[in-house]
């Protein structure tokens, strides 16, 4: 079952550079993270920035989630982690892109939450490859809004429209294809995470984040 939609992605990758599958993740799988994602202290979570490392800064305008960054300390992280392991062996087999380590976070968007148009990496600095979002939202409507928005370029009309619909995937290749999350009605939990390659010289391995 999910060798096939590891197949499906791989494929549609290679085909067009990014693949929205709707119940794609396995449902026991997708249970768990969306219970814990609920369950998770308000105090785990915290306001997303944008950038990295000393680049962080609080970007209010741009993004209004917060997010908690999932380990393998859960059971729910463990089998996520593994499952998106998977999913990097399939694609590396199939595309030889060379995918060497995965990070991840739960995300919120309370109502009226946003994250304004974007591209998760930018040419020449190797390191988010592909990016994998996931949606934990059971019974989600076409009225609750929340839509993720994906563009072929900069001041295009959007190539697609994806409601967070519990169980859809979405995968694209993180230079390629900005995008944005329009504000919903209500509370939205997804899992934003990138592959990334090892893009350090000689045998120094990337630090995480
Ligand atoms: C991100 C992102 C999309 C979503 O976190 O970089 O684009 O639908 N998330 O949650
Ligand atoms: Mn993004």
């Amino acid at each position: 079952m999910s060798d096939q939609v590891f197949e499906q992605i791989a494929e549609e990758l290679y085909q067009q550079g990014y693949s929205v599958l709707s119940h794609a993740l396995p449902d026991t799988l997708c249970r768990a993270l969306a219970q814990e994602v609920r369950d998770l202290p308000a105090e785990r979570f915290s306001r997303a920035g944008v950038g990295r490392q000393e680049a962080y800064v609080k970007a209010e305008t741009i993004r209004r989630d917060e997010i908690c960054w999932i380990d393998n300390t859960t059971e729910a992280g463990h089998a996520w982690l593994e499952w998106a392991d998977k999913l990097q062996q399939a694609i590396n087999r199939r595309l030889f892109l060379g995918l060497f380590s995965f990070e991840s976070h739960y995300a919120h968007y309370q109502a009226g939450d946003f994250y304004k148009v974007h591209r998760d990496a930018f040419r020449g600095q190797q390191n988010r490859v592909l990016t994998l979002v996931a949606y934990l939202n059971p019974d989600w409507q076409a009225e609750d809004g929340g839509e993720l928005l994906i563009y072929p370029d900069e001041g295009h009309e959007p190539l697609l429209s994806v409601l967070p619909e519990f169980g859809t995937l979405v995968v694209f290749l993180s230079e390629e294809f900005p995008h944005e999350v329009l504000p919903a009605q209500t509370d939205r939990y997804s899992i934003a995470g990138w592959y990334r390659i090892n893009s350090g010289n000689s045998r120094r391995v990337d630090p995480a984040r």
